[in-house]
Parts: structure tokens; C-alpha cells; sequence
């Protein structure tokens, strides 16, 4: 059976260390801010946002929610973002995403100045991601790799398989991988043999939607399971793309959902907010 990574407790232990360096920042006059944009009121963005501004109180950072109706325009939100950028006191600016139609989401993100991107969405973060050398990692993606970090495996020359190729999960999960020596390979909807490239996986990261696509027998015996998926059933609870079940009756390691990686990116946000005001601020990091 395989061992659960619990991503409640190791997000735990990073958040007692941003608590101690948010308190050490503000005994020197910084208190880290992070304004959080939601357009509408999509019940799953709501959920999102409300444990954004949780963990900011928790750990002292100065938290500013934008609650704008659904109509709001694409100058509206532009024009928000321009006076975050401006504001001093406000050091990470997230959006959170899906925005409504009538906003191109890519104008939105490439508007959010780049210092204060935290989601590390904006395209000169993600080039920097692509050379290897960045200030801010995407929060999923890297709670990803904290959580494949605690296992104690090694990922130089295993085999690494991504399901899903999203600019916010699959793409930038692939390129950490790879900086870490892994040989990755990007599976997708269109994978003709989905069944055999997983089953070759050594550490198998999944992050489609879709509820219990990778069954027992597409993970490798010993394999590092990471369930990114998060899809709401008819019965309110949540499903991983792994078959749970199954797939832990052949792993070495298996993350559950929920309690594996939903509570790792959010901790990872918290730590780019830090990371942003030390930056700001000119506090070596
Ligand atoms: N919507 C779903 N995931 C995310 C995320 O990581 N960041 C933002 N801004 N929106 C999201």
C-alpha cells in the first residue's frame, strides 16, 4: 500500500515559517500585502478567495479583497490593476481566474506588473521560469514539487509524466521537472496510448478535470502519485483525477484529494506574497 502524502501537514510546517518571517518583516516597518480580484460570483472562485484572505490573516499579511460585479469591463479591471501596480502598501496583485467573457484574460494578466505577479502567470515570469532563474514559481507547480521533495525520491533521470498541458499546472510542472533532471514527458486529451505513457511514469502528475481518469493499472509498481485534479460531484465532494483506490494499491506515494496539493498552492501563494515584499522592499531573500 502506498504511503499518503499528507499536504495538510507539510503546508503546515512551511506556514510557521512565513509566520516567523512575516513577523520578523514587520518588526522592521514591512508588512507583506496581497490584493485578490474576483469578478462575479462563481461559488469556486468565491471558496478560493475566501481561504486567500484566511491565510493572509493567519499569517499577518495585510489582505485587500475586489469584489466586482460580472459586467465589469475590461477598462474597469485594467484600470484596477493600474493603481494596485502603483500601490505601494499592496506587493502581490492575483486575479483570480476564470474572469467573465467580455475580459480577454490574457490583456488582464499581461497588465499585472511582473514584481507583483504571484500567481507567476505574466510572460516575462513565465520566460524566467523557462531559463531557470525566477523570483516566483507557479503555486501549484511548486507545491507539486514540495510535496514529490518530501517523499525523499530523486528525480534526476526518472521518468516524469504530466497529464494535462494548462499554462497555470501542466506546462510549468513539465519545465520544473526538467530542472530537476527529470526526463518528462506531456500527456494530453489528444495521448493515443495514455495507458502505456503512464504506466511508465516513475512520478506521475495529474491535472486534467477529469474524475478518476488514471485507473490502477496505468501506475507503474513504486511510482509518485500527484493528484492535482479537483473536480465538485453531484455529491458535493471532491475527486482527483486518480482513481484513489486502485492507484494506491500499486504506488509508493500517493497525494489525496483533497488534503494533498489544494492546500500546498495555497501556501505557496502566501510565500511569493512574502517574497514579493522582501523584493519590494529590498530585503535580501
Ligand atoms: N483559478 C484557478 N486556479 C487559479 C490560480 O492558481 N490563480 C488564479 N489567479 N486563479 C485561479
Amino acid at each position: 500500500m502506498a504511503q499518503i502524502i499528507d499536504g495538510k501537514a507539510i503546508s503546515a510546517q512551511i506556514k510557521e515559517e512565513l509566520k516567523e518571517e512575516v513577523s520578523s518583516l514587520k518588526s522592521r516597518g514591512i508588512q507583506p500585502g496581497l490584493a485578490v480580484i474576483i469578478v462575479g460570483s462563481d461559488p469556486a472562485s468565491r471558496i478560493y478567495v475566501n481561504l486567500k484572505k484566511k491565510d493572509c490573516e493567519e499569517l499577518g499579511i495585510l489582505s485587500k479583497e475586489y469584489a466586482l460585479p460580472k459586467e465589469t469591463t475590461e477598462e474597469e479591471l485594467l484600470g484596477l490593476i493600474g493603481e494596485l501596480n502603483a500601490d505601494p502598501s499592496i506587493n502581490g496583485i492575483l486575479v483570480q481566474l476564470p474572469v467573465p467573457e467580455q475580459i480577454d484574460e490574457n490583456k488582464i494578466i499581461a497588465a499585472i506588473s511582473p514584481e507583483k505577479d504571484v500567481d507567476a502567470f505574466h510572460a516575462a515570469n513565465v520566460g524566467k521560469i523557462m531559463i531557470g532563474s525566477y523570483s516566483f514559481l507557479p503555486c501549484t507547480p511548486a507545491g507539486c514539487m514540495e510535496l514529490i521533495a518530501s517523499t525523499g525520491v530523486d528525480i534526476t533521470g526518472k521518468n516524469c509524466v504530466v497529464v494535462g498541458r494548462s499554462n497555470i499546472v501542466g506546462k510549468p510542472m513539465a519545465m520544473l521537472l526538467l530542472h530537476k533532471h527529470g526526463t518528462v514527458t506531456i500527456a494530453h486529451s489528444k495521448t493515443k496510448n495514455l495507458k502505456e505513457v503512464c504506466a511508465a511514469a516513475d512520478i506521475l502528475v495529474a491535472a486534467v478535470g477529469v474524475p478518476k481518469l488514471i485507473k490502477g493499472d496505468m501506475i507503474k509498481p513504486g511510482a509518485v502519485v500527484i493528484d492535482v485534479g479537483t473536480t465538485k460531484m453531484p455529491d458535493g465532494k471532491l475527486c482527483g483525477d486518480v482513481d484513489f483506490e486502485e492507484a494506491s494499491k500499486t504506488a509508493s506515494f500517493i497525494t489525496p484529494v483533497p488534503g494533498g496539493v489544494g492546500p500546498m498552492t495555497r501556501v505557496i501563494l502566501m510565500k511569493n506574497t512574502v517574497t514579493a515584499a522582501k523584493l519590494q522592499n529590498k530585503v535580501k531573500i
